[in-house]
């Protein structure tokens, strides 16, 4: 698996699951009802956005995409110290590293960058596999805003502000 700066034709690759994971209604408060063509700007975002797809290269360069991750700063002027960062694996590709393998690659990605930290806005209390994961990479609880996601299943649940301080 490699991990690369995504470009435009990216996009179609990364749609299935991006819809998927948002259909399911257990982690991201995106629109609902978003198209290939609607949903695209919610992921594929401009600079200072960097976007990144997992990729298994395939044995004959047919590369398929695991995951994406997009990362920058978690607010404009005075907050963009502070970097912010979303992450979707390909329900397919979950529990394989992948979703590791991206959050390795933030914390690199924010140390080189120079920010001072990185703060998730909205974790989903009851995605355990995720909090775990962030926990394992050194982000902590700052606090949980309670009932701020209308979970599909279980309806109202909390959203964690995970921190991990760089410096
Ligand atoms: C969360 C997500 C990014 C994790 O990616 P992944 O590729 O499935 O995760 P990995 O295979 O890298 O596993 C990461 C770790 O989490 C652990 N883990 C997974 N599910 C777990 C669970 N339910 N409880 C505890 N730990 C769990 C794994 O054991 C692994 O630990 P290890 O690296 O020490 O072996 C991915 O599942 C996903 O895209 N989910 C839907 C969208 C989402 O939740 N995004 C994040 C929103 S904050």
């Amino acid at each position: 698996m490699i991990i690369r700066k995504a470009v435009t034709e990216d996009w179609p690759r990364i749609w299935p699951f991006f819809d998927q994971i948002v259909a399911q209604g257990r982690t991201y408060a995106y629109p609902l009802g978003l198209t290939r063509q609607t949903g695209r700007s919610w992921w594929m975002e401009p600079s200072p956005s960097h976007v990144v797809v997992a990729v298994d290269p395939g044995p004959d360069g047919d590369e398929r995409v695991l995951g994406s991750a997009k990362m920058g700063p978690n607010r404009p002027g005075r907050g963009a110290h502070v970097a912010t960062a979303s992450f979707m694996v390909d329900p397919g590709a979950q529990g394989q590293g992948v979703g590791r393998a991206l959050g390795e690659y933030l914390l690199t990605w924010a140390r080189a960058g120079g920010y001072h930290g990185i703060q998730f806005n909205a974790v989903v209390e009851t995605n355990t596999g995720a909090v775990a994961l962030w926990r394992a990479l050194g982000f902590e609880i700052i606090g949980t805003v309670p009932e701020a996601f209308d979970h599909a299943e279980l309806g109202l649940v909390g959203l964690h502000v995970m921190y991990h301080r760089l410096s």
